[in-house]
């Protein structure tokens, strides 16, 4: 593994959620251009990635390439591109004889594909786990972090096997962030049966995260999914949505057409307040510290001794509550960081409506909308 690699969540972006199987040359070419001129790459994003089926055929010596319908000028071309935006190029293959879309898998391949990689210009891989009888997952990574590091380019390594073997055991070593669970759903609150296998809301996906925090940290991340904003959810499932990836330290990836954003989802994805919340060198996975009724309490360690605090609202109606910060003990016992707030009063910095509001030694009383957050952080 290449150890210097996302010392904070890689953010970026990703085809599969909006173009699944849809994906060509003008795809990817748009998703950089947009992330220069929507201000994502100012905000931190930096990854664009391939998902599945951008594959053709191996050639006669083995080596993958691109589908020549879809890909007319070549995979290596299309990487320049993206690099000379200033943007790092992240591609998909599957430890298995085929991707889950049909095409090659790297079974048998891990060297020549990792080799291949490097030489086009890659800068991560996504390695997923279909058709892999018989293999077992952490060896199977094992290989192909062992190709990468053979192929001598730094490439970060996103595991991608649903959280089915328990990464968060063995992933530290192997890759740089590992899926905890099946494929997110773009809804809030439901999930979603396709026969074999099922798909999950935000809060679904939320909930599974429970119990993982301990495994994250900088360079080792775990991986809840991609991010459906963008993709129709309201705004306000959308701003709650990428403010919990941001409070436990997931990664960035967004999911959408970044090239027919509304404002109000750039206004969401390029927030620079609640991406420093994400990005935050401590890289701590945030916490649910208490529930009130429908909301929940969310508490994040920052450097300098500051916390982010969210107040999320998971239920269909507005919710009024009144929270009396000198009542709360807010402690992280694996970190040993606690927030007194008798000791210690904090400015409040709203991080939606960019502004202070205030600071800890009164109690606040909240407003929040259905499916909605409010969140702050705690200055010194
Ligand atoms: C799996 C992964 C998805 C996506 C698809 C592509 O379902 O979990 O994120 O990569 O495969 O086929």
């Amino acid at each position: 593994k290449f150890e210097n690699l996302a010392q904070t969540p890689p953010m970026g972006w990703n085809s599969w959620n909006k173009f699944a199987c849809n994906v060509n040359e003008q795809v990817i070419k748009d998703a950089a251009d947009y992330m220069v001129s929507s201000g994502m790459k100012d905000a931190g994003y930096n990854y664009v990635v391939i998902d599945d089926c951008w594959h053709g055929e191996r050639d006669s010596l083995g080596f993958i390439t691109a589908d020549k319908e879809r890909f007319p000028s070549g995979m290596k071309a299309l990487i320049d591109y993206v690099h000379s935006k200033g943007l790092k190029f992240g591609i998909y293959s599957d430890a298995g004889w085929q991707t889950c879309g049909g095409r090659p898998g790297s079974r048998g391949r891990e060297f020549q594909d990792a080799q291949t990689y490097a030489k086009w210009g890659v800068d991560y891989l996504k390695y997923d786990w279909c058709e892999t009888e018989g293999l077992k997952a952490e060896g199977a990574y094992m290989t192909m972090r062992n190709a990468l590091r053979e192929a001598g380019r730094p490439i970060v390594l996103s595991i991608c096997e649903w959280g089915d073997n328990q990464p968060w055991e063995w992933g530290e070593d192997v890759g740089h962030l590992w899926r905890t669970t099946g494929d997110i759903y773009n809804c809030f609150d439901c999930e979603e049966n396709h026969g074999t296998w099922s798909s999950f809301g935000v809060l679904q996906i939320l909930d599974m995260q429970d119990g993982l925090r301990e495994y994250a940290g900088p360079g080792h991340w775990n991986d809840p999914d991609m991010m459906e904003v963008g993709n129709g959810m309201s705004v306000n499932e959308d701003r709650a949505h990428f403010t919990m990836w941001c409070m436990i330290a997931a990664p960035l990836i967004a999911g959408n057409d970044l090239a027919n954003m509304s404002q109000e989802t750039i206004d969401i994805l390029t927030n620079k307040e609640m991406i420093a919340i994400n990005q935050d060198p401590l890289g701590i996975q945030g916490f649910k510290y208490k529930t009130i009724g429908e909301v929940e309490v969310w508490f994040k360690p920052l450097q300098n001794k500051e916390w982010a605090v969210t107040f999320l609202n998971r239920g269909n109606e507005e919710q009024k509550i009144t929270f009396d910060w000198k009542n709360e003990k807010v402690m992280d016992e694996l970190n040993n960081l606690a927030a007194n707030f008798n000791e210690t009063t904090y400015k409040l910095r709203d991080v939606w409506k960019h502004k202070s509001v205030g600071n800890t030694k009164n109690r606040i009383k909240l407003t929040i909308p259905a499916h909605n957050v409010v969140t702050y952080r705690l200055l010194k």
